[in-house]
């Protein structure tokens, strides 16, 4: 049987407005006003540039949000694009029930719950035909509600909240982006809902989960803060990562021919899925330059990018050079890139024995190899290569 292509599970973004002291509402049955119009509009284009949006059921309880993109504008400019007005408003619900009378479900857009299986059955009954509403087994998992979203071709989620759904993925480290909006103002109430409360599971506390800081941007009287989060699923390799390879080894075939070197290809991309930088071996007629060391001589060295970003690399990053101080897997230990993607182990043929895998290991980066592509990348080398 052929191996189908695994379904890319989409980038994560945390989107969520706090008071100073991190309470996300206060304790009373009103819904507490933390953002501006204009941060409502920051807001709302992040929903333009989603695929889905999705809210916990106690979110929908307190607050009865419809989750659609409010400008005409944006609307338009989505279908303009082939994509419906409104993201799929996704719903995350475990036993405690929904109203058919949510502004939700009579309001634009596609509308999908989902809950652990045992839960779904009354879900359909109270929802009708107001929503979908999919099981994600014995639990509420959020691995698997990445994978349902990913099948449907979802590539960018934005979660609205609440607490317990940003811890459930928090903690699952499933997160690539958080903005939080921080107002001015105390709530003082240790029983109103908080930023991310303690969960069943425990917020990882290593060195590598630390958030990198994106930006800080003042709104008003409110702080916008952005952070990248590293996520643990890194380990696993996506059709994106097949789509960055197969570009880098289209660019190794820019390279100018050496009989005495590799033509390799290497582009980094951000946690974001954009693409930072790009290099391939010999570029602008230094015939001594590496692939990963011309694309990341592009990039500010401090870029906070780098710490969440992957770099595809056609050929293993060498560990030991003759003509340059630091070999590149050096260099791209000390950009801080932790994810590291490659399609071919360099043969021994200039260099005795690369190392470049193991030290990027052993610096705590993660390491993938494309097996599958290796025939590809080594293509253009076959004249060095009997
Ligand atoms: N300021 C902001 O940016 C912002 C944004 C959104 C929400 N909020 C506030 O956040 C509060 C709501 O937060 P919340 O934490 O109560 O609710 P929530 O995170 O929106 O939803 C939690 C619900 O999801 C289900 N769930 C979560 N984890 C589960 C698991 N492991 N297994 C099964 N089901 C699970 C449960 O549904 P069942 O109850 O059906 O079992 C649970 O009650 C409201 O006060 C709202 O105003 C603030
Ligand atoms: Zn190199």
């Amino acid at each position: 049987m052929s191996q189908q292509p695994l379904p890319t599970r989409p980038s994560v973004l945390i989107s969520a407005a706090m008071s100073l002291d991190g309470h996300i509402d206060d304790a009373s049955p009103e819904r507490l006003l933390l953002s501006s119009a204009e941060d409502f509009d920051r807001v709302d284009g992040l929903r333009a540039e989603s695929d889905a949006i999705l809210v916990g059921a106690g979110t929908l309880r307190a607050d009865d949000p419809r989750l659609e993109v409010r400008d005409p504008a944006r609307r338009a400019a989505r279908e303009a694009r082939g994509l419906p007005a409104h993201p799929l408003k996704v719903a995350l619900a475990g036993s405690g029930g929904l109203s058919a009378d949510l502004r939700l479900w009579q309001s634009g857009g596609a509308k999908l719950v989902l809950a652990p299986d045992a839960a779904v059955r009354g879900l359909r009954e109270q929802l009708r035909a107001a929503a979908e509403v999919v099981g994600t087994g014995p639990e509420l998992d959020p691995a698997r509600v990445l994978d349902e979203l990913a099948a449907r071709g979802v590539r960018r989620l934005m979660i609205e909240g609440g607490g317990a759904i940003q811890t459930l993925f928090l903690t699952a480290g499933l997160v690539d982006e958080i903005q939080l909006a921080v107002a001015p103002f105390f709530v003082g109430d240790a029983g109103a809902p908080r930023f991310a409360p303690p969960g069943a599971s425990p917020f990882p506390q290593d060195a590598a989960h630390r958030m990198t800081l994106l930006g800080a941007e003042v709104l008003g009287d409110l702080t916008v803060l952005r952070y990248g989060a590293r996520r643990s699923d890194a380990s696993r390799v996506t059709q994106t990562d097949v789509d960055w390879m197969r570009a880098a080894i289209a660019l190794s075939r820019e390279c100018p021919r050496s009989e005495t070197a590799y033509s390799v290809g290497a582009v980094i991309v951000g946690a974001d899925g954009v693409e930072l930088a790009r290099g391939f071996s010999r570029e602008g007629g230094d015939d001594k330059v590496h692939a990963e060391e011309s694309a990341l001589a592009k990039l500010d060295p401090a870029d906070p990018r780098l710490r969440t970003a992957t770099i595809y690399s056609t050929l293993e990053p060498c560990s030991v050079r003759a003509s340059r101080p630091s070999p590149c897997a050096e260099l791209i230990r000390s950009a801080g890139i932790g994810r590291v993607v490659l399609a071919w182990r360099e043969p021994a043929l200039f260099v005795a024995d690369c190392q470049g895998v193991e030290l990027l290991e052993a610096a705590g980066a993660t390491v993938l190899e494309l097996p599958g592509l290796a025939a590809e990348a080594r293509v253009v080398n076959s004249h060095l290569v009997k």
